[in-house]
């Protein structure tokens, strides 16, 4: 639904983006996910075609943004960072502008307005001044003048940005809901929210790409190890001789904890260890005291990856 092939954009001397190269597929949700000034926003301007890129090229259901410019954009709803909401016009006479401006037909339209203020929880506000509306709520608006014209495409830039924390919850699983239905592209800097809505995450930093995965594969790809913690009451260089001897083990650090020893044992991926290194700590008559599997998070990863040292 959404190709982008080695998009640039330069202002000057500048790279705000390099080489991004990314595919969605239909009724999926991907994640744009980055720190600030990564390139979110300059990649969803080209996507939504009011930003020409310097070099390479991005089709929305099949069209490509520039040469077919209309016809794309026909099949796109776009949220931008700052929703440019009209603070003296009622909710409703907001979708209404707006669904004139989309050129829907006037029946078409009445229906169509009320669907999505069902869908965005805004029948209650349908008469009320935007102006009076909370952050949340106009973000609400925005997502109802995304989908109105019911594009295939949603391009959201950081949507729950500066929403009251018991809105984002209701947010989040709205965005979610879209899927399916229509192809979604949300951006944030926000870990936990790409990984609950998304169904696979592009990193970006410094304008370039550093990852795609699903949320729950980048951990693995990206470290090639699992990580055991293990407390144990016993010698604790005899320990972690003993561990290392363990197949599929890579590495084994130690350190005291609560006068027993804690160990962080490295190992290969693809074979639960677990069983086999407590079996070894009760074999030598050692205390094992707890046992737990470490996954990585998406946070360590993104630290990992938008680390600017070199490992
Ligand atoms: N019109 C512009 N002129 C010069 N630099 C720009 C312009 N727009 C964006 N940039 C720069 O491009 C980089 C990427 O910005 P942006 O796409 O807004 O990042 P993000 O949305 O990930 O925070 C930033 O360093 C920003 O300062
Ligand atoms: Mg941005």
């Amino acid at each position: 639904m959404i190709e982008t092939d080695k998009l640039c954009k330069y202002y000057g001397d500048f790279v705000a983006i390099e080489d991004i190269t990314f595919s969605v597929k239909k009724g999926e949700i991907l994640g744009f996910l980055g720190p600030n000034a990564a390139g979110k926003t300059t990649t969803m301007r080209i996507l939504t075609g009011y930003l020409p890129p310097s070099s390479g090229t991005a089709r929305v259901a099949g069209y490509d943004v520039i040469d077919h410019s209309l016809e794309a954009r026909r099949r796109i709803g776009y949220m931008p960072e700052t929703v440019p909401l009209y603070t003296d016009m009622t909710v409703y006479d907001y979708l209404n502008f707006y669904g004139a401006l989309r050129g829907i037909d006037r029946k078409r339209k009445e229906k169509r307005i009320n669907t999505v203020m069902g869908l965005c929880h805004l029948r209650d506000y349908a008469d009320t001044l935007i102006g009076k509306l909370s952050k949340g709520f106009r973000q609400r608006v925005g997502l109802a003048q995304a989908i109105l014209h019911e594009p295939d495409v949603l391009i959201l830039d950081e949507p729950t940005i500066g929403i009251d924390p018991r809105q984002v919850v209701e947010t989040r699983q709205l965005i979610k809901s879209f899927g399916g239905e229509h192809t979604v592209v949300l951006s944030s800097h926000i870990l936990p929210e790409v990984s609950m809505i998304c169904e696979r995450v592009v990193i970006i930093n410094e304008g370039r790409i550093v990852a795609i995965d699903r949320p729950e594969n980048l951990s693995e790809r990206l470290r090639g190890s699992e990580r055991i913690q293990l407390d144990v009451r016993g010698p604790a260089a005899e320990v972690a001789s003993r561990l290392r001897q363990v197949k599929g083990v890579l590495e084994v650090s130690w350190e005291k904890a609560d006068g027993n020893f804690r160990f962080v044992v490295d190992a290969r991926l693809g074979r639960d260890l677990r069983e086999e290194l407590a079996g070894v700590i009760v074999h030598q008559g050692w205390g094992l005291l707890g046992l737990q599997g470490l996954g990585m998070t998406l946070e360590d990863i993104f630290l990992q990856l938008t680390t600017k040292e070199e490992v």
